[in-house]
């Protein structure tokens, strides 16, 4: 890709609110009751049953009775639930025949808005690989897969460790305070703006524009798509900014350096380039703040696991595994079948759309004992598919493993026990799983 300065850009005037939830719950206040109904026993892509963290025996179920059933009629259309390890493995290994691609509707449940044409949609479409098959999906996966190698993250530590401990001593002890404000947040946008050498002062932007990048229930709002297409416009802009900084500077080891200086690069087109920074931030950001919000409401729910985390902090490492199973930040990724198929005796024609709902697995029975339950020393922790599976499993999960272990870590070390003593109100989605406020009390243990 040519790195020098093109057009001069347009300046930017960066919009801070709504968030996307506050605009879609604004939204469904005024115009909720147009919104198709859900009737079906198991259309599990209704959000009120994450909402409410109600969605447990529903899909335990359907594991229990057909483990992939067919959904008929939704918001979102006819789809096939995928709920087991097995079953998901399964689509997951056979990414020509269940396909990830844009071309095809994607990797989430929702479909492009009907009025918009092939060509508009082509031209709001920002390319990223997670939205693509072989063999254009290997190749840009290369581009970035060398800035999460080992020694990579062995770099990054020091740096995630002094911001981690940073945002922990500014707690206070003994007062209220909303954890997914105040840390989980901070945190991760703080080594988002760490692994793109993004400027500190802006880094919160990260999330805004995450959020409105990832929430798919958006989708369901027809004027919000267009606001959404704005606000990543300004996106795209500020990046673009970011870019040429880089390319006229000497090569550095921050990721934006890093994509732009490498050989991969000459084979991508500027929008494949900024379609997969978007997807670097939004693939590490809700997901990760999720699960570090997940972790601490999971430790006040299971007394027992907090206090052998406070004696033992060996029980670590495994128990990060097990916290990323429990609290599974992403629900569902979905794909679409490009052929005819048979999925263990279901008749599966070309163009159905498969949701895989990770969320389920990590609670299959056949796989996980006592599976709603948190073990932070169980055996097979890390068999959960909260990073997916196969071809596309997640680049970053080497780098959110890290952040959640010295999160623990440092969280140990101050002796720190977290109660969760006011609202906790959960993200309205059936694609992000979490939080959006915990309010929380520490002591000391
Ligand atoms: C892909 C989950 C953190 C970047 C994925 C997928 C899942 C996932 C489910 C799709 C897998 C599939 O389709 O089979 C998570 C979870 C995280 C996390 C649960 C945290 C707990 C991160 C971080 C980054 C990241 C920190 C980068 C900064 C990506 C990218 C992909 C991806 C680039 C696309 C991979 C591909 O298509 O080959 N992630 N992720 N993720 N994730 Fe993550």
């Amino acid at each position: 890709m040519a790195t020098q300065a093109t057009a001069p850009l347009p300046p930017i005037t960066y919009r801070r609110s709504p968030s996307a939830m506050e605009a879609f719950d604004a939204w469904l206040k005024e115009h909720g009751q147009e919104l198709p109904h859900h009737t079906e026993k198991w259309d599990v892509s209704r959000s009120d049953i994450y909402l409410e963290d109600r969605w447990q025996p529903i899909f335990a179920e359907m594991r229990a009775k057909a483990p992939v059933n067919k959904v008929h009629e939704s918001p979102y259309g006819a789809f096939w639930n995928v709920t087991t390890v097995k079953t998901i493995q399964h689509v997951e290994s056979l990414p020509e025949l269940y396909s990830s691609s844009y071309l095809y509707g994607g990797i989430t449940i929702g479909d492009p808005p009907e009025d918009i044409t092939p060509e508009r949609l082509e031209e709001r479409r920002l390319p990223m690989f997670i939205a693509m098959d072989r063999p254009e999906h290997t190749g840009q996966r290369r581009t970035v897969a060398p800035a999460f190698t080992p020694g990579e993250i062995a770099f990054l530590e020091e740096e995630v460790r002094a911001r981690t401990a940073a945002t922990l001593d500014t707690l206070p002890f003994g007062e209220q305070f909303d954890w997914v404000d105040k840390v989980s947040i901070e945190l991760t946008t703080g080594m988002l703006a760490i692994l793109f050498g993004f400027p500190w002062e802006d880094r919160r932007l990260l999330t805004y524009w995450s959020d409105w990048a990832g929430d798919v229930e958006l989708g369901l709002a027809r004027e919000l798509i267009d606001v959404r297409h704005e606000i990543l416009l300004e996106m795209a802009h500020y990046f673009q900014r970011l870019w040429m900084e880089r390319a006229s500077a000497a090569p550095s080891r921050d990721l934006i350096s890093m994509m732009i200086h490498s050989d991969a690069m000459n084979h991508m087109s500027p929008q494949e380039f900024m379609g997969n920074l978007v997807l670097l931030i939004v693939g590490g950001n809700d997901t990760t703040r999720n699960t570090m919000s997940g972790i601490v409401h999971a430790l006040d729910k299971f007394p027992d696991q907090r206090d052998l985390f406070e004696k033992d902090p060996s029980v670590i490492p495994n128990g990060v595994q097990e916290c990323i199973r429990y609290v599974t930040p992403l629900a569902h990724m979905r794909r679409t079948a490009t052929a005819d198929a048979d999925l263990f005796g279901n008749e599966i024609k070309k163009g159905d759309k498969l949701i895989m709902w990770y969320l389920s697995a990590n609670r299959d029975e056949t796989v996980f004992e006592n599976p709603d339950k948190l073990i932070l020393t169980r055996e097979n922790a890390r068999r959960h598919l909260s990073f997916g599976y196969g071809i596309h499993r997640c680049v970053g999960a080497r780098l959110a493993e890290l952040q959640l272990k010295i999160l623990l870590e440092e969280m140990h070390k101050r002796r720190m026990r977290v109660h969760v003593t006011g609202q906790v109100e959960r993200v309205r989605a059936n694609f992000v799983h979490g939080f959006r406020k915990l309010e929380t009390t520490i002591e000391k243990f």
